[in-house]
């Protein structure tokens, strides 16, 4: 029988061997898996444990908070803010950053999370998740403020998600190649399934919002006009279109089987860059694709090369399979 690696055992064994993983960092991610288990269970029982609908109140994004939205936001701030491996904790459902309170001690880390992912997907039983991403606290000043969060996702320690679907399945990387771990719940922990995910470089297969299209910018229309016209026409070959609507979702896909994932930009909210989340959606996102051999811009710059200069500032996103992502992007250089 072979041995099933766990979560822990595979921390500790990447901490021998690359030093890639602190003591701090590795506690950070056990508890961050430990509280994607109990959001697992909150979202597995549905409207057997009251976590349907929505809790009446709206984000700092303008949007209306699921309850599991708040759910999520509060098993994950619980979990990590007495473990002395924070500083702050910054996330999708919270107007400003949480510090540590003074009664527990401070760590090094920094941890931005969108804690429920595909919100819109929840009372109708499809795949949702969440997504997190790890910055150290930058050395000196004491105190740590919205400022030190503002950093190019090229920074980031480690990335991640958990996807709560068919199978509850964490996705990690820590610099070193991308890790699978499926939830055991007869054992109640994360059991590796597979290790150095590769994403192929070429695709058939392109996730876009297409109900979008007619106020998508020229490259991107450019793009998926010629997918669509399939063998007899630019590409020379068919493709296949999925959209799920939760991103840890599409992310998933694609980085088990190739494709591409695009929000780009539209003209509905022209000021606005794009709809995703540049700090706790494309940065974990892009580090994890860009791990596993794949490509993520958006349109015209790598993502994790964009310094922020907002906390909840929104990026245009494609990602995926590289030839594809660098395709769209050089059409974006001569549009
Ligand atoms: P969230 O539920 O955290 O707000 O994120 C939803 C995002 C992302 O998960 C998904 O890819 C996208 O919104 C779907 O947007 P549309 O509903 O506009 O297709
Ligand atoms: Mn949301
Ligand atoms: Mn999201
Ligand atoms: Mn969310």
């Amino acid at each position: 029988m072979s041995t099933k690696i766990s979560l822990t055992r595979y921390l500790v064994e990447q901490q021998r061997v690359d030093g890639l993983i602190p003591s701090q960092l590795r506690l950070l991610l056990e508890v961050v898996a430990r509280a994607c288990k109990g959001i697992s269970q909150a979202v597995n029982k549905g409207a057997l444990g009251g976590v349907l609908g929505t809790a009446g109140t709206e984000n700092v994004q303008g949007e209306v908070q699921k309850k599991l939205d708040i759910i999520a936001n509060e098993v994950l701030i619980e979990a990590n803010e007495w473990g002395g491996h924070l500083a702050a904790m910054a996330s999708e459902e919270m107007d400003t950053i949480y510090v540590v309170p003074n009664r527990y001690p401070q760590g090094e880390y920094l941890l931005l999370f969108d804690p429920l992912d595909g919100s819109s997907n929840i009372d109708v039983n499809v795949s949702i998740g969440t997504i997190f991403s790890v910055l150290k606290k930058p050395e000196g000043l004491a105190g740590v403020t919205e400022a030190d969060f503002l950093q190019p996702g090229a920074r980031q320690v480690a990335a991640g998600y958990c996807v709560y679907g068919p199978q509850t399945t964490l996705v990690l990387t820590v610099g070193d190649g991308v890790a699978m771990f499926t939830l055991d719940r007869e054992q109640g922990s994360f059991v590796l399934t597979q290790e150095n995910v590769r994403i192929p470089q070429d695709t058939q297969e392109f996730a876009i919002n297409m109900s979008n299209m007619r106020h998508w910018d020229a490259p991107v229309k450019r793009y998926i006009d010629e997918c669509l016209q399939g063998v007899t026409g630019p590409r020379g070959k068919d493709f296949n279109m999925r959209w799920i609507a939760s991103m840890v979702a599409d992310v998933h896909r694609i980085l088990t089987r190739g494709g591409i994932f695009m929000y780009p930009w539209d003209q509905r909210e022209p000021n606005k860059p794009g709809k995703l989340r540049l700090m706790y959606e494309a940065n974990p996102m892009s580090w994890l694709v860009e791990q596993a051999g794949g490509a993520a811009t958006n349109g015209r710059q790598r993502i994790l090369d964009i310094t922020p200069t907002k906390l909840h500032e929104r990026v245009s996103v494609m990602l995926g399979s590289r030839n594809e992502v660098q395709r769209v992007t050089s059409y974006h250089a001569t549009l």
